[in-house]
């Protein structure tokens, strides 16, 4: 026997042959890297579950040599990590990065060129990446296609959207693997100018859930300099492959050594609360550039905004087709009468913000150029520092400031890239000399330089640029329409929020499934926070525009849990301040909700069903909680345990009413206030398409608790 075992691991030790095993810190999540007939492969365990079945690794190259095969192992490296770090802003407080690390070097005798592949492996899953190391036979080399595996071990139940270049603004699909093919004409949004790349092409983040209760998250960590991912099925076999983002020419990535590919990343759990919880996705990322970050404040803010959306006003300030830019005295052209973005009417809006304590407001429509945005010589469309006549940039400016209100800026690029980058600089300094301090960007439309798409690495390359130069001013960036995010709000703070996905916006177009936002955090948010724009109050568009029959499919209550269930740095209050002086009871929860935590506890969570999510605010003792459900409705059920010991708190429930409905009775709320403990146990019924809210104040002084009664369900 022990000859044997002799033998064997004589065996294993030759070059090519050889196999590597690698356990988390906790040793639930095990990583096995070998080389199969010089093909690098690896799979993931979890609990002795299989995760990822045999899955190969490699690049296909435009030249020369692939980088999939005729390998030798000419090294192998293992360590361990353990480092807390704070972030600038975030769910906690501190984060723990703990993980296990193998770094393999990968030799092709044939070419003699290197690869090292490295494996991170952490209590809640893997993360790997290429790189390419510096050295004489490969310096620059062009990607045909990135070749990695992930292979299923069943058809598992998926939340996907439709593999697309240009849009993530899909409703998510929930099927199984094997019916993606048969769904995939149904999944593309009608409307939608973009085409999936094929008939099985899925993006991720993809959430997935196994028949045994394993849920699994595939995504990337830390895109920067490449091209962005999304997953090709082979539904015969159940394998995904990588598909990167062409550029114009179908080629997939630039690379020059040293260089590396972004992280691919396998988050697992047994309890779908844990993917939530995960930190991964941050922790692949490197730490804050930034030495001063006091500039970077989490924001809560209203806008100029939804009245656009619902079509009741116009971001242009005339009616006609086609204004050319520097073309036209706009002063000379009749207004529409329905533009939006004039002085007095940003200054309702500044008003309320300062009754209500919101720190900024939004105003887009300002600048010159929405007439012709579509038009054909889109490459100059917005100039943005020039203002219709009807917005005085300089009063704006002084009456937010003198109600201690700041403006957040809008650039839509109209997805002509060149044109914003030969703009940005006078932009920035523009806000600067206004005192705008964030900027909400756009990319609508087909990418010029024409043939480029939003997720290819040219403009993975402008998102970061443009984020960078933002810094050197100061600026904090939400981008819209830009790549899904990677986890890179670690490196760079001043990334405070994107869009990249399907918002409340969609709600005047047509509507979002009651199920969206129970998905929204198991996918697009694993990356980092969105832009979601909550708390709408009017649920029926058309009061808003006759002509828009659109109904936001939620009620009331959800709306105020989402600034807890959907986490983000950048809270918009979306709704038109005329909507909630109707609900000022509601509007509270609203104006109390912090944007900034040192604590998250996930209570309940199914994706596609409910979740359930406790946060407790930054310095402070206070605790908030909420619940986004499906069209199914759900009775919450958990305990305050999380409370400090022998403490009294007064939560205040904004629940929905036992008769609301989101499609039939959607603003039937109530609110209550009880005495809770960290002994009290809630139950709280919630509607179809509903949800409930909570605060939650520690009682420092008792008299707070006259007339008030312990919580009972
Ligand atoms: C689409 C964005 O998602 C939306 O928020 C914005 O108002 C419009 N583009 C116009 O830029
Ligand atoms: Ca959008």
């Amino acid at each position: 026997m022990k000859q044997l075992v002799f033998i064997l691991m004589f065996l294993l030790s030759l070059g090519g042959l050889k196999a590597e095993t690698l356990k988390s810190p906790d040793g639930n999540v095990s990583l096995h890297f070998n080389l199969d007939d010089g093909v690098p492969v690896y799979r993931v365990d979890y609990k002795g579950m299989p995760v990822i079945k045999k899955s190969r690794l490699g690049l296909e190259l435009t030249s020369g040599e692939n980088l999939t095969g005729g390998f030798r192992l000419a090294g192998s490296e293992t360590s361990t990590f353990d480092e807390t770090w704070q972030p600038v802003w975030g769910e906690v407080k501190e984060i723990r990065n703990h993980y296990n690390e193998l770094a393999v070097t990968l030799e092709q005798p044939a070419t003699d060129r290197r690869m090292i592949v490295r494996f991170r492996v952490f209590d809640d899953g893997v993360g790997f990446r290429y790189e390419f190391p510096d050295q004489p036979h490969m310096d620059y080399f062009v990607i045909k296609e990135e070749k990695t595996q992930f292979a299923m071990t069943g058809d598992h139940t998926a939340f996907w959207l439709p593999g697309d270049y240009d849009t993530q603004e899909y409703s998510t699909v929930t099927s199984k693997l094997s019916q993606i093919r048969g769904l995939m004409d149904e999944a593309v949004t009608p409307n939608s100018s973009q085409t999936p790349f094929s008939p099985t092409g899925v993006q991720t983040a993809l959430m997935m859930k196994t028949d045994d209760g394993l849920y699994i998250n595939l995504h990337e960590a830390a895109l920067v300099d490449y091209s962005c991912m999304s997953l090709d099925l082979d539904d015969e076999n159940m394998i995904f492959e990588s598909h990167l983002t062409p550029d114009a020419l179908g080629n997939k990535g630039y690379m020059q050594t040293p260089a590396r590919s972004p992280w691919r990343t396998i988050i697992v759990s047994d309890d779908a609360r844990d993917i939530l919880a995960s930190k991964m996705t941050l922790n692949l990322n490197e730490p804050c550039v930034y030495e001063d970050t006091s500039w970077i404040k989490p924001t809560k803010y209203i806008g100029v905004w939804w009245e656009m959306i619902t079509g009741k006003s116009s971001w242009a300030y005339t009616d006609l087709p086609h204004v050319k830019l520097d073309l036209v005295d706009y002063a000379s052209l009749s207004p529409n009468g329905r533009h939006a973005a004039n002085t007095e009417h940003v200054k309702e809006y500044i008003d309320f913000a300062a009754e209500h304590g919101f720190d900024a407001v939004l105003v887009e429509g300002w600048n010159i150029g929405w007439e012709d945005w579509i038009g054909k010589s889109k490459d100059y469309v917005f100039d943005f520092i020039t203002p219709y006549p009807d917005f005085d940039v300089e009063e704006v400016e002084r009456y937010a400031r003198s109600k201690g209100v700041k403006m957040i800026m809008h650039h839509e690029t109209s997805g002509s890239v060149r044109n914003y980058e030969r703009h940005l600089e006078r932009a920035y300094q523009f806000m600067n000399d206004h005192g705008y301090d964030a900027v909400k960007s756009g990319y609508v439309g087909d990418i010029i330089p024409r043939g480029e798409h939003h997720y290819g690495q040219w403009m993975v390359d402008h998102y970061l640029y443009a984020l960078t130069e933002a810094a050197k001013h100061k600026i904090m960036v939400n981008a819209h329409e830009a790549v899904r995010p990677t986890g890179l709000c670690r490196t760079y703070p001043n990334l405070i929020g994107n869009e990249s996905a399907r918002g409340t916006e969609y709600e005047a177009f047509g509507g979002n499934n009651p199920d969206h936002t129970t998905i929204l955090p198991f996918t697009r948010l694993i990356g980092g926070p969105m832009d979601y724009t909550p708390g709408i109050f009017e649920m029926d568009i058309a009061k808003l525009n006759p002509d828009n029959h659109s109904y936001v499919r939620s009620t009331l209550a959800r709306q105020l849990a989402l600034y807890v269930t959907m986490y983000s740095p950048l809270q918009m209050a979306a709704d038109l301040p005329e909507h909630y002086n109707r609900f000022l009871d509601a509007f509270q929860f609203i104006k109390d909700v912090p944007v900034d935590w040192d604590d998250s506890r996930y209570l309940e969570a199914e994706p596609g069903d409910y979740i359930t999510v406790a946060r407790r605010e930054k310095g402070g003792d206070n605790w908030y909680v909420g619940a986004t459900v499906d069209e199914n409705g759900h009775t919450a059920r958990f305990a305050l345990d999380f409370l400090e010991p022998g403490k009294k708190y007064i939560a205040t429930i904004y629940a929905d009413a036992p008769d609301a409905h989101y499609k039939d009775n959607p603003q039937a709320y109530t609110i209550h206030k009880w005495i809770v403990s960290h002994e009290t146990r809630v139950v709280q019924p919630c509607a179809p398409g509903g949800g409930f809210a909570m605060s939650i104040e520690a009682v420092n002084d008792p008299t707070m608790l006259k007339g008030l009664k312990n919580y009972e369900p």
